[in-house]
């Protein structure tokens, strides 16, 4: 799944670099565009079953972090892109893609942390979530263990997932 997306997370890494997250304009910006592609991921995720697959689900999701994360900030998440419903394949590869984010968010706060601006210290809530809680270790145990997905389908839909983020980003 590495392999099949790298492209796609370059890319993504690349255009999300351009938020100045030690900006307060930045930074909102950042969050907007992450909100906008993570919200409408979520509630597929959701609507496709979520909570059966990962019974951790609670601790994983984070559209009420980002959330108060922008309202803080005095920004709605309102622009969301649009996503297609999520086969239980497809709910493996949507999830890879989310809970990967982490990895990148671990690196972010870095640089938030650095900034002399008090009010991004304060919404940090969407980048800091579950640092700590091994997420990204135990979904690549549970990826390991699933059997009976179907891997393009899995792929196909960690593209897409890519795919929304890039959209979210390129709007706000
Ligand atoms: C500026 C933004 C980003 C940076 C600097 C970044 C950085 C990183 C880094 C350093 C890793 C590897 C960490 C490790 O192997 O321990 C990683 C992995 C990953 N990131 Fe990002 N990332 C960013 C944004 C994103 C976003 C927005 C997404 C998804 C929406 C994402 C999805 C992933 C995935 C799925 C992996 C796991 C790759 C794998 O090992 O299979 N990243 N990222």
């Amino acid at each position: 799944m590495r392999d099949a997306t790298s492209a796609a997370h370059r890319e993504l890494d690349a255009q999300m670099s351009a938020f100045d997250l030690a900006t307060f304009s930045g930074y909102r910006r950042f969050l907007q565009a992450s909100a906008g592609a993570l919200l409408p991921l979520e509630a597929a995720l959701v609507e496709a079953g979520v909570a059966r697959m990962f019974p951790d689900w609670p601790e994983r999701a984070r559209s009420a972090a980002i959330t108060a994360d922008l309202v803080r900030l005095g920004k709605d998440a309102n622009a969301t892109v649009s996503v297609l419903p999520l086969t239980p394949s497809g709910m493996i590869g949507a999830m890879y893609v989310l809970e990967g984010s982490r990895l990148g968010a671990k690196f972010l706060l870095k640089t938030v942390a650095d900034t002399a601006d008090p009010r991004i210290g304060e919404a940090t809530a969407y980048l800091s979530h579950g640092a700590g809680h091994r997420l990204w270790q135990s979904f690549l145990a549970k990826l390991a263990s699933e059997q009976t997905c179907d891997e393009d389908e899995v792929i196909e839909a960690a593209r897409s997932a890519f795919a929304a983020f890039e959209q979210a980003a390129d709007r706000a």
